[in-house]
């Protein structure tokens, strides 16, 4: 099956020349979203994982159901100030301005095996600033996931000797 035959591609959003890789028609079709995070959990299903992190908010639809099916633990992954908990936190550069993303500092535990799913790496910013979260509370990363990757943006780069399971390639 061809996953981007359900991805809906919105040109010039939010801001001329962005083709926006919309995902709400994937995720409406009940059947179309369960075959997609089965192919997902397909694609992993060689790795230990222990835990699922996923960065909001994208990340949540993808990573939760990810780890529902696989039986493990979700960790969300926020932006800043929305954790009740003690948390750390690590900045990136955003298109315009910079922001924080954060994790509750027991959300990993010390050599706990942590596979990050989002639904689409671009640029690789919020995957890798998700990467340097979980190595600081001691987890590995054994891998991330995505419904949809962007080539020509080169996030892999952002993600040396991490390996990258994505169903729907965009050049
Ligand atoms: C989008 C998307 C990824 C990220 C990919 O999230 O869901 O998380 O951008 O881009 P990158 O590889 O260049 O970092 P966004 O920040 O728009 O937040 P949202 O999921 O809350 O809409």
């Amino acid at each position: 099956m061809d996953f981007k035959d359900y991805i809906r591609v919105i040109p010039d959003f939010p801001q001329p020349g962005i083709s926006f890789k919309d995902i709400t028609t994937l995720l409406n079709d009940g059947e179309k979203y369960r075959l997609a995070i089965e192919e997902l959990k397909s694609r992993v299903s060689h790795l230990k994982i222990d835990l699922i992190a996923g960065p909001e908010a994208r990340g949540f639809v993808v990573g939760a159901p990810l780890a529902y099916a696989l039986g493990v633990g979700f960790v969300p992954i926020r932006k800043s100030g929305k954790l009740p908990y003690e948390t750390i936190e690590v900045g990136y550069d955003l298109e315009y301005g910079k922001d924080k993303l954060a994790m509750h500092t027991d959300a990993v535990k010390p050599g706990q095996n942590v596979l990050i799913a989002d639904d689409l790496l671009a640029t690789g910013g919020t995957i890798s600033t998700s990467v340097d979260l979980v190595r600081k509370l001691g987890g590995n990363v054994v891998g991330t996931a995505f419904l949809i990757e962007l080539g020509d943006l080169n996030g892999r780069a952002k993600l040396p000797g991490i390996d990258v399971f994505s169903l729907v390639h965009y050049d």
